[in-house]
Formats: structure tokens, sequence, C-alpha cells
């Protein structure tokens, strides 16, 4: 790590504070006021487009159930107990020689053997389905009838079973099935009132036999209003984050427990009906979390993860599996791709920048083409394997570096550093990215509160010539049982302080991870939380957004009476950083106060149009109780608030900054805006 670190400079600083310190100037004692003066840094300032962005991976039911806005679990009946997710009455068989050749499960109903029984399939969603009164659902059903009369009618019911109500059911229609054929149905249905835990009842009503597969409800009022479509309220939760940069699918569901069960991006493209529904490696991770019913069924695939990027406004970053799985999970080395085997992978890798960015001439890129899509992606960045490590990463890592830098010099490739932010995995890691010269290095920084309290400065020190930062995933996880709660969204807003002032070496940050379902997670902390109707954004998130959408255009130096501001106990817990925003036009201070003790602060921006500033905001965030967080009873206990500046804050630029609170002052001024 030598090479990384500038002791000198840390050494240097050490010193200037103990003299400080000893001519008697505490930061907490005579000095009550801080001054933190702004002053323009040298050199390179420009603040990464890319720096704040998110990170989506298909844990805590993120995609099926989440983000997907299929409403129906185990649609294609690919489950290992194909009814899982369903009920059934009367008489019902599985059958597998069904239309679509990846799933080739779909179901036989055939009459009740009494006229007072029915057939029937009920399915409830995932944990329950969300309706919404008289908004437009669409169902679809593949089905054919058997015994070669037609039409055979299905009846479909939307209902929720709710004991205060007579009539349990909410919305009805019918399918006439008309032929032997398979043929795909659909129907629209709007519910009578809402529901949070409602279900969708498929009932045969003559007597004759009816095959049926791919039983799909989707709410008309998805993102975009796209077929195949995404949870509006979610995207919209990820749109007001700004994200410069999107990385995807994952995470340790990139790698998958087993080669077979490794993410691979061609099999999620085309009709939904024919990609493969696999199980989620997050089903069975945790004993204490094991969710049985969670599988993968590829409605999000890689063109809608490529589209959803473009709609945010990010850069895409997938991520490729490198040749081995899940490093924790496997018992011996053995279980990796051999390397005689690699060339099939390092294909891969080159087919999806081609499916991205390639012409219509190209076998892939006419494929996006086909999918939607005859613009490029523009591809910039791709991920090599997630948190690998040792000699087995290094020497398939060595392979795709060499085979994509020669095809396509124009991607920035990104390597890993492992699980952890520090330790022998990171250490001997981080000379071999620079040896390959990687563009980017992932790290992942799941530490707890005194990890976050004084990594503010951890990116000071490191070496600009080395391979830039992703910092990948990063939550802080506090000793508590892991909990979101406000006081750990303040530490990572300490944390991103570091991440602004030192944005010319690291390029790129994402929280994760990013999506969980209130009923079914498997890991927290997460930014956003949800049920069936509702959204619920966290502290964190909350911080995250703040970062993004004051991230600046250009860097700016700030110190504190005198001192770099680094933040930490020597510095009364106070972190601060500077940046200017020339869209805005404006000087932005972000301010966080770790400490129990309201502080004075005095901004002194006499280096910045001279100081004179004819309008402001202020962003204050802090909570009453500082293990709150927001909750399904109560999603707004924590949010920001904004205000204008009084016209002597504009002038004299003193403010206090709340015990425990971020804040953050925007000083605006035509001048400072590009023209
Ligand atoms: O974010 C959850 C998991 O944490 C990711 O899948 C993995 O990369 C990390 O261990």
């Amino acid at each position: 790590m030598e090479k990384r670190v500038n002791r000198t400079a840390a050494i240097g600083l050490l010193a200037t504070l103990a003299l400080f310190v000893s001519e008697g100037d505490s930061w907490a004692g005579e000095l009550a006021e801080k001054r933190l003066m702004v002053q323009s840094a040298a050199g390179e300032t420009k603040v990464p487009e890319t720096l704040y962005g998110i990170f989506f991976e298909d844990i805590n039911f993120a995609a099926d159930g989440g983000l997907y806005a299929e409403m129906v679990k185990n649609r294609s009946f690919e489950f290992y107990d194909p009814f899982m997710g369903w009920e059934i009455a009367g008489n019902v068989k599985v059958r597998d020689d069904g239309p679509f050749e990846n799933n080739p499960h779909y179901l036989r109903l055939a009459p009740a053997d009494n006229r007072w029984r029915q057939t029937a399939i009920q399915n409830g969603g995932f944990c329950g389905m969300g309706l919404k009164k008289e908004a437009c659902y669409h169902f679809s059903i593949w089905a054919r009838t058997v015994d070669g009369v037609a039409p055979q009618t299905l009846r479909v019911e939307l209902g929720e079973s709710d004991a205060d109500t007579w009539g349990q059911m909410v919305a009805v229609g019918k399918v006439e099935v008309s032929t032997s054929q398979w043929k795909r149905y659909a129907l629209e249905l709007k519910p009578s009132r809402n529901c949070n835990a409602g279900f969708i009842r498929i009932f045969l009503e003559g007597d004759r036999s009816v095959d049926v597969e791919h039983v799909s409800l989707f709410p008309e009022d998805v993102w975009k209003g796209r077929e195949n479509g995404m949870r509006r309220d979610l995207v919209e939760a990820l749109a007001d984050l700004h994200p410069g940069v999107f990385r995807f699918p994952g995470g340790c569901v990139v790698e998958g427990v087993d080669l077979n069960t490794r993410y691979q991006w061609k099999k999620t493209l085309g009709p939904v009906e024919n990609r493969p529904v696999m199980e989620n490696r997050w089903q069975f991770t945790f004993q204490q979390r094991f969710y049985p019913d969670y599988y993968q069924s590829h409605g999000i695939g890689f063109y809608e993860f490529f589209l959803l990027a473009e709609d945010l406004g990010a850069e895409p970053l997938p991520v490729v599996n490198a040749g081995l799985i899940c490093q924790f999970m496997a018992d011996s080395e053995s279980q990796h791709a051999p390397i005689s085997d690699l060339g099939g992978y390092i294909q891969d890798a080159l087919d999806l920048i081609e499916f991205a960015n390639g012409d219509q001439t190209t076998r892939w890129g006419r494929m996006r083409a086909e999918l939607g899509h005859p613009e490029p992606f523009g591809l910039k960045y791709l991920g090599i394997g997630n948190e690998q490590w040792g000699r087995e990463y290094v020497e398939r890592l060595a392979l795709f570096v060499k085979a994509i830098r020669k095809a396509h010099p124009e991607i920035q490739l990104i390597g890993s550093s492992g699980p952890s932010p520090e330790g022998k995995e990171f250490e001997s890691l981080w000379p071999e990215m620079a040896r390959l010269k990687m563009d980017l290095v992932d790290e992942h920084c799941y530490r707890d509160e005194a990890w976050f309290a004084k990594s503010a400065s951890r990116y000071d020190s490191y070496d600009r010539n080395a391979p830039h930062v992703f910092a990948g995933e990063y939550a802080c996880h506090c000793r508590e049982n892991g909990r979101n709660r406000f006081d750990a969204a303040l530490l990572e807003a300490a944390f991103m302080t570091g991440i602004d002032r030192n944005s010319d070496v690291v390029a790129m940050a994402t929280y994760a991870p990013l999506l969980a379902h209130c009923q079914a997670w498997q890991w927290r902390p997460d930014l956003i939380w949800f049920d069936n109707s509702t959204v619920i954004k966290s502290a964190s998130y909350y911080v995250q957004r703040i970062f993004s959408e004051y991230k600046g255009t250009e860097r700016l130096k700030l110190t504190c009476n005198g001192l770099e501001l680094y933040g930490g106990p020597a510095q009364d817990s106070l972190y601060a950083s500077a940046v200017c925003d020339r869209r805005r036009g404006a000087c932005i201070i972000k301010v966080v106060n770790l400490s129990d003790n309201d502080q004075d602060i005095h901004l002194d921006l006499r280096s910045i149009a001279k100081g004179q500033f004819p309008r402001g905001e202020v962003v204050m965030f802090r909570a009453d109780d500082s293990e709150a967080d927001n909750t399904l009873e109560n999603p707004n206990r924590v949010t920001p608030e904004v205000r204008p500046m009084t016209r002597e804050e504009c002038n004299n630029s003193s403010f206090t900054s709340p015990a425990r609170s971020l804040s953050v002052y925007l000083f605006y001024d035509r001048a400072l805006k590009c023209q």
C-alpha cells in the first residue's frame, strides 16, 4: 500500500494540528466559531458526472416483486415446485411439453368431478398484490383448448381476502379460449376498491379442459407506460437520485453459487415467456432469512437495464462474470471455470459491448435494434467480476483485459479489490489492478459506525497516478442489527464529504443494496424500502439524493480555522466539503456535524465572487431521534427541509450547524453560471 498512502502529507498534517492545538486554539475551545474558508483548488477540479450513482441487484425481491411490475409470482410454473405461489382447487395437473423451450411447464385445468366443485387456480403475488381502485390492470395468459371443443371460457377475478367485506371480488372478466393452438389472450380489469393483499383467481367455466401457461398481470400505470414495465413509483424514486452511473446486475448475483447459476446476459433478452427462470442465490444465502420462493424471471433483463440507464441519464455499468463463482461459497478452486474454458466468458463480454454499442451490421447490434433500440446505448464502462480475489481472479482478469483492450480500447475496465475495504485481499489486489492498468477499482465498504467516522479522510492519501476508485458498494452497518437509522445515514454523509473532496481519484460511488421489500428482505440496511403499495425512502436515501443533487461541477478546497478539514473527533466531528456548480450558478458547502453540540460556523467565501451573494438556500437534514428512520407506518418521519437564506445570512454567511445534522448552503451568483 506504500504507493497509495501519502505518508509525508499525513505526518505534516499531524504536526500542524499538534502545533495548532499546543498554541491553545482548540476546535472546541476558544475558537467557538469555525471559519470554513473556501479556496479555489489547484489543478484539475472537475467533478465527474458519474460521481454519485446507483447499484441495482436482485436481492431483497428487488426485481420480481419489486421494480419489475409483474404481479404474478411463478407465472410460468417453473419454480422447483411448479405450484409454488399458487393455490389450486379441483382438477389441475402440471405438464412439461409447453410452447416455451426454456420454460416448458404449464397447467392443465380439467373439469372438477362434481358439479358443485370448481377447478380454479389462485395467485397471491409477492406478499399479496397491491391493487388500486379504478386503475387498469392488464391480464394475459397463454392457453389452448384440449378436447377439440372451442371456445372454452376462463373466468378471471381479482379479489382480496378481507374479513370486513362480504364480497371478496373487486374485478371480474372472461377469456374465451378459441383454439387448440397455443395463443396469448388478454383482458383489462379495473378493481372496484383498493387492496393491499389482493390476489388473482382463474376459474375453468366450461366442461372441457384448457391448458394455461405464462399467467401475467401488470398495472397499466408503469414507468413510461412500457409493456413488460417497471413500477413507476420505484423508478421515480431512482430518478430523483439523479444517478450519474448505473451498475447492474450485481453483486453476488453475477457470480452465482455455481457456474450454471451465474448471471448470463444473453439469456435475459427477447420474449419474456422464454427467458429462463432460475433460483435466486439470495433465496438461501442467510438461513434465518430463507425464501424458497425467490426466483429470477429475468423479466428485467439486459435490454431493460440499458433502457433504464438511458431513462435515468446514467452511464450504464454492467458487470460480467469473470469465470469465477462466489468465492465466499466456493468449496474449492476447481469449481471455477478452467482457464481453458475462459474463451466463452470473454466472448460474452465482447458481445455485450457489441450489443450496447455495435451498429446494425453486427450480430448483437442488430439484436439491440430488433428489440427496439437502433441507436447504440453508448457503453463506456465494464466491470469484470464482482467481489473476486486471489491468483485465480488476477489470472482470469488479465485475459479479459487483454482481449477487451485489443478490440475495444475505448471501454474503461473495472476490477475488484475483494469484499473488504482493507486487509489481505485488498492489499494484494490493488497493486495487481495497477499492474493490469485497470481504469477503476471497485471497493466495497460495509462497515460500522467507527469506520465511517474515520474514513472521510480515506481517499486524501490515495495515489493520484493509480487507477481511479469506484466505491461500488458501501453502507454504514450499525452494530445494533444493521437497521436503517438516521445516525448511520449521517455517518455515510460524513464519509461522502471525503468523496466530494477527492473526486479527482474517486470517480463514482454507489450505496448498496438499493431496494428491499419490507416483507421479504434478506439484507439490511437498504436505500429504498417498499411494499406492494408504498415506497419508503430511508434517511440514507436522502443523504444520497442531497450529495447527488448538489455534487456540483468543480471541486473547491475548504479549510477550517486554517487547517484542511478531515473531520473526526480532533475537529469536533465537523466534516465539510465545497463545490462550485456552474450549471446552477452557485457555490455549495455541505456540512456534517456528527457531534452532540450545535456548532457556530462562518463560511468565508471571499475567494468566490467576492463573497457577495444576492440569494441563497439552506437544505437542512436532521432528526429528533437519531435512531429513527422512515417506515411503512411513518414514511416521512425524517426528510430534508429547504429554505431560502435570509438577507443577513447571505451577507454575513454565519450559521449554526445543529448537532447531528447534514446541512447544505447554496450561495447563488449569476457570475458563477457557465455562459
Ligand atoms: O449488496 C449485497 C452484496 O454485498 C453484494 O451482492 C455483494 O457484492 C456484497 O457482498
